[in-house]
């Protein structure tokens, strides 16, 4: 991959950079700024280069429409504070825009365009859509390890019509987890929660030859409770995933992972209610689980306490309501001790595990931390990430 960095004058060059900005946002205001904090040296970098900054990112899952819960706006308001620059965000309608729209005014360094999931044709990779992206600027770079997984017009499609570059944040994101992958120390496990559950459930199985232990938590282990036969009342869950769910038993079976999911949980009757443990054969029909319980918390902790990697990427509840982020706050601190002895080499990834890392204001006693998901565990998993090979 070339890196922006080796690239000579980029003085004056427009540089269309994709960011992934899609930091957690609670009635508009940013609860976490990890992504924000982390792409900071790639725009100082090319601030001090004297570019002019075209940022694309998204925020959510808009789904090809317009929703301005899902603006960038809040995310412009406190970058501009950290840099102390201005930035403007352009609202106007993409395939309306020219390029001497962007940067009308001759002090104008950094502007965003809005939202690029309000386009439909982002995620269908579209050709036409990415051309005319490339039409606005000299040169493109992918910050964005965390987007990579994605065939999307801006990550991959876009690369066939502009100079390609990786970015800082993206060059050090791959060689640490080349690093970690090739010196890994078994017993190895892996820790995959959170809401996201179409992007992960398929992984899983791929994953089975890799590691010793695969402990499932989050939204994704409602799948499984479900699919062992208990209630799971009015929890969120994806539909039609049996099969999935079936075949990663079947597959383990030829495998020594061992697959680790709840036995107890806390829930609620809304998102915002307090928690109530219970066992899985006493959940109600408008129960939410939310939470693991605390025979389940024990189970993981014995697991960490036996493994010398731990990868864990997605939170066990909904740590959003401090009633159901205990059973992430016990896994995190359960790591911790034991990184604080060196007996454990941690890694962490994903937007929201940053997040209810950050509640407990411990983030630093992680090995590793990547601001990748869903790019992270397909990383993990082997897969060339469409974003990575289109750099390269
Ligand atoms: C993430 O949060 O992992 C990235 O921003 C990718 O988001 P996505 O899963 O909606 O593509």
């Amino acid at each position: 991959m070339k890196n922006i960095k080796d690239c000579e004058n980029l003085n004056q060059k427009k540089i269309l950079l994709r960011l992934d900005l899609n930091v957690p946002l609670k009635d508009g205001v940013i609860t976490d700024e990890t992504r924000i904090n982390k792409i900071l040296p790639i725009i100082e970098f090319l601030i001090k280069k004297n570019s002019k900054i075209i940022v694309l990112s998204h925020i959510g899952r808009p789904k090809g429409k317009k929703n301005y819960d899902l603006s960038l706006k809040p995310i412009c308001k406190n970058l501009e504070k950290k840099i102390n620059k201005k930035i403007r965000l352009i609202n106007d309608d993409i395939f309306k825009l020219k390029k001497e729209d962007l940067f009308k005014d001759h002090d104008d360094q950094i502007v965003f365009l809005e939202n690029i999931r309000f386009y439909e044709e982002e995620e269908k990779n579209d050709h036409s859509f990415a051309k005319h992206l490339a039409g606005f600027a000299d040169l493109y770079v992918n910050d964005a390890f965390s987007c990579s997984h994605r065939f999307h017009a801006s990550v991959s499609k876009i690369t066939e019509f502009l100079p390609s570059f990786a970015g800082l944040q993206l060059e050090t994101e791959v060689n640490a987890l080349k690093k970690i992958t090739s010196e890994i120390k078994r017993p190895i496990s892996c820790i995959i929660g959170g809401s996201k559950i179409s992007t992960k459930i398929s992984i899983i199985k791929n994953l089975l030859p890799k590691f010793d232990n695969i402990v499932i938590v989050g939204g994704m282990a409602n799948n499984i409770i479900k699919f062992k036969g208990y209630q799971i009342g009015k929890s969120v869950n994806e539909e039609n995933c049996e099969e999935k769910v079936k075949e990663i038993f079947e597959t383990s079976k030829n495998y020594s992972c061992k697959i680790t999911f709840p036995n107890d949980v806390l829930v609620g009757k809304s998102f915002y209610d307090k928690s109530n443990i219970k066992e899985l054969s006493n959940i109600m029909d408008d129960d939410l689980i939310l939470d693991i319980g605390p025979k389940t918390i024990n189970k993981i902790k014995n697991i960490i306490e036996t493994s010398k990697t731990i990868l864990w990427n997605g939170p066990a509840g909904y740590f959003e309501n401090k009633n159901f982020a205990i059973g992430s706050h016990e896994i995190a601190k359960s790591i911790i001790n034991k990184n604080k002895n060196k007996s454990i080499f941690s890694v962490v990834g994903g937007g929201d595990t940053i997040a209810v890392i950050n509640q407990i204001n411990d983030i630093k006693n992680f090995d590793f931390v990547s601001t990748a998901g869903g790019a992270f565990l397909e990383y993990l998993e082997g897969k060339e990430l469409p974003g990575i090979k289109a750099l390269n």
